[in-house]
């Protein structure tokens, strides 16, 4: 099939190379120049495991072209938008700028039969109003809801093999019509087993904003815990992986520490509420207010933990900080908690030396004066405090009797639980993370 996708960013450009692996011919139409050169020369913009070797396979088969011209979808019978939605600058609404001009963009190349599939995350309502827009303009063209649920530095097996695929359409609106034409896109991952389930345009949206909210709220329950057991002197690994047995709950999402950051969780929570709010139905979705702030309580606690640990100041200490991506396999900082610690530490006087095997070029754009060095190596040395706060492998697997020997100081934070507390201690490290006992468990 001839596809288009509007927005050659995370979502759109993985989208993209997935649906020309799958055998269809695709142009991604995005408005930043550089961003589609880039991507016509098969380099990824972003760090995400698996897909240079899938941007540069579908390149080669002449199925994947990338360009700024709008006219280049006109051959194209299904379109997807795949822009962002990003949080609205000094509110909570999500900022619709791109969705709107991307569904603008569109209609100018639409022909009678031709399918706009909506993916990106949108306040709910949004997909009701482009179909109108699409009816519009032309009226013999549909609209559709098609949210997507990749997660960074998985992007390319969520694509091909999500959990489920979920079709919004509009009621009677020749629905069955417009699910075959998605079924065709998507007819080999369906021939393999992936769910689907197809509902109305607006339960559509929710299932994405619902699904975001849960994993936020599931994060921040477990983190509420382990302020718990800091009260109490209880243990929060021990006690998510207790619940976490109970089949009802899931272990999974209950990794307490830090808590969640990223270009989606933290923004799509606060775009409901705004929406709900609208909706006169604010009440419902107040408990995210809290999951919100439980969330950014974790950072605070962090610093000051630190704080408590150098006997009351961080003001010139020398403290080296693992990790400055949201979350490992990525080199995505938008609203890192890790970036955000080092940034606060700095702040309040400490020297700060901050390390990631991938995220430095983008951390340093945004945080400047922090000083960046390659290796975990350069930022333990002399270091007299270490804080863990993004458990990418290479920190996990690091070995506590040689880091020992580079540091000053052998205390070491772990914001993430990631690391293996007996090992560390045995080899003359005081550890401390958050929610757990500040010594070894009696038993
Ligand atoms: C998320 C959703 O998972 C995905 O379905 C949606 O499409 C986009 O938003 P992503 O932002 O890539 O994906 O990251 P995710 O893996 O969900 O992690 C989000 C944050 O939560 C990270 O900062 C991570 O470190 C944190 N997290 C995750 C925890 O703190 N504890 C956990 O147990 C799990």
């Amino acid at each position: 099939m001839k596809i288009s996708v509007f927005g050659c960013g995370y979502l759109g450009a993985v989208h993209a190379a997935c649906m020309a692996s799958l055998g269809h011919e695709v142009v991604g139409v995005d408005v930043i120049p550089e961003q589609v050169a880039a991507l016509s020369r098969g380099e990824a913009p972003f760090h995400e495991p698996g897909f240079p070797e899938l941007l540069r396979s579908a390149l080669d088969t002449g199925r994947l072209v990338f360009t700024t011209d709008v006219a280049a979808a006109a051959d194209a019978v299904v379109h997807f938008i795949c822009v962002g939605t990003p949080q609205r600058r000094g509110e909570n609404a999500a900022d619709m700028t791109y969705v709107n001009a991307a569904t603008e963009s569109i209609v100018g190349v639409l022909k009678p039969g031709d399918l706009v599939v909506g993916k990106s995350t949108v306040p709910v309502g949004t997909a009701t109003r482009l179909a109108d827009r699409v009816q519009e303009v032309e009226p013999g063209a549909r609209l559709m809801w098609n949210p997507e649920f990749l997660r960074e530095g998985h992007a390319v097996s969520d694509t091909l093999e999500p959990d489920r695929l979920v079709y919004g359409v509009r009621t009677g609106d020749a629905a069955a019509d417009t699910v075959a034409v998605l079924d065709g896109v998507y007819a080999s991952m369906l021939a393999a087993g992936v769910p689907r389930r197809v509902t109305d345009l607006t339960t559509a949206e929710l299932v994405k904003t619902a699904a975001n909210s849960f994993l936020a709220t599931k994060i921040s329950f477990i983190n509420a815990m382990a302020e718990l057991c800091e009260a109490a002197g209880g243990d929060v690994t021990e006690l998510a992986d207790a619940i976490g047995m109970d089949k009802r709950i899931g272990r999974s999402f209950l990794n307490a520490g830090l808590g969640f950051g990223g270009g989606c969780l933290p923004k799509d929570i606060r775009a409901f509420m705004a929406r709900a709010g609208e909706l006169g139905a604010d009440q419902a979705l107040s408990f995210l207010r809290e999951v919100d702030a439980i969330n950014m309580r974790r950072r605070v606690r962090m610093v000051d933990l630190a704080r408590e640990e150098c006997g009351g100041s961080i003001v010139g200490r020398r403290v080296a900080v693992l990790g400055a991506s949201f979350k490992p396999h990525s080199d995505d900082v938008r609203d890192s908690p890790a970036l955000s610690v080092a940034a606060q530490m700095q702040l309040q006087g400490a020297s700060v030396v901050v390390t990631d095997p991938w995220a430095i070029p983008n951390a340093s754009k945004k945080w400047p004066d922090l000083q960046f060095v390659e290796t975990a190596e350069e930022a333990l040395a002399g270091a007299e405090l270490v804080l863990v706060l993004t458990e990418w492998p290479e920190y996990v697997e690091l070995d506590p009797a040689a880091a020992k020997t580079m540091v000053t100081t052998a205390r070491v934070l772990d914001g993430r639980n990631c690391l293996d507390p007996e090992a560390w201690r045995a080899a003359g490290w005081r550890y401390r993370a958050l929610g757990r006992r500040d010594a070894p468990a009696a038993v």
